[in-house]
């Protein structure tokens, strides 16, 4: 059961946290992995951690934000790596970088948001999306939010709109393609792992029904099921994995 032997999978903003953990878990299940980052060093460091267990990786150091680099760097992987079976798109900009209410924030500080939490998205899949349907088989699956399912009054609403706008795009992408044996859907992250001080980590957890946050591998477990054959009944979904913390 969910072996991606054979398959080549692009994950993007694979350097660090969740995508480093979906990268490596596509990996132990045999697919060839195309691990993208805006940072070499960091795109490097998941590369090694695959090859150190005997899998197979190579770096792909471009932004997802920028089509024509997109474009130039599909046909660069797929020369190395052969036809990409799978994309997750992973990269994206924390909601952090910007918590503010929306009247207070002006116009240059949405575009990031947009850029690589949506139009990311647009231009991975569209790299990807006539390949897949030529071979009669690809999986898509693109990280998002339950920021990006719900209201919250938290100052993230551009950082929302990106990653809202990207789960309204799988659905009508999943119905697109449905008939040519390619899925595409999402997986809506609640809090993850990745505070810094153990204080707000323990406060954190008391808000979660599993009484822990997230780690990249419960993502990456996901991911290798969307990804294998097995899950070629479910598209257009949009899955919440959030310890419980019920949005919908
Ligand atoms: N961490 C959380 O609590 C949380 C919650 C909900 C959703 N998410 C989503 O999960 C995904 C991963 O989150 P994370 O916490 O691991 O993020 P992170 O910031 O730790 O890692 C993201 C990686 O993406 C790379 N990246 C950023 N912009 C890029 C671009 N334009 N092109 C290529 N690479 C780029 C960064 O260099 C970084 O290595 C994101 O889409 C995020 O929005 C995270």
């Amino acid at each position: 059961m969910f072996d991606l032997s054979g398959r080549t999978a692009l994950v993007t903003g694979a350097g660090q946290g969740v995508g480093a953990g979906i990268a490596r878990l596509l990996a132990a299940q045999g697919a060839k992995v195309a691990v993208n980052d805006l940072r070499a060093v960091r795109a490097m460091e998941t590369v090694q951690s695959i090859v150190a267990v005997g899998g197979r990786a190579m770096t792909a150091v471009f932004d997802v934000a920028d089509y024509a680099a997109v474009a130039e760097n599909f046909e660069r992987m797929e020369k190395q790596l052969g036809p990409i079976d799978i994309l997750v798109n992973n990269a994206g900009i924390p909601e952090g970088m910007g918590i503010k209410p929306f009247r207070e924030t002006e116009p240059e500080a949405w575009r990031p948001y947009i850029d690589v939490n949506l139009y990311g998205v647009l231009n991975c899949c569209r790299a990807v999306i006539n390949g897949m349907n030529a071979r009669r088989f690809g999986r898509i699956v693109t990280i998002s939010s339950g920021a990006g399912t719900i209201g919250l009054a938290l100052g993230v609403s551009p950082y929302a709109a990106g990653k809202g706008g990207a789960i309204s795009f799988m659905r009508h992408l999943a119905l697109e393609n449905a008939g040519f044996g390619v899925t595409a859907n999402t997986v809506a992250l609640g809090l993850m792992n990745n505070q810094n001080d153990p204080t707000v980590t323990a406060h954190l957890a008391k808000t979660i029904p599993v009484g822990r946050l997230g780690e990249p591998e419960d993502v990456g477990a996901l991911c290798v099921f969307l990804a294998s054959n097995e899950s070629s009944w479910m598209t257009g979904q949009t899955l919440q994995i959030n310890g419980g913390n019920v949005t919908t």
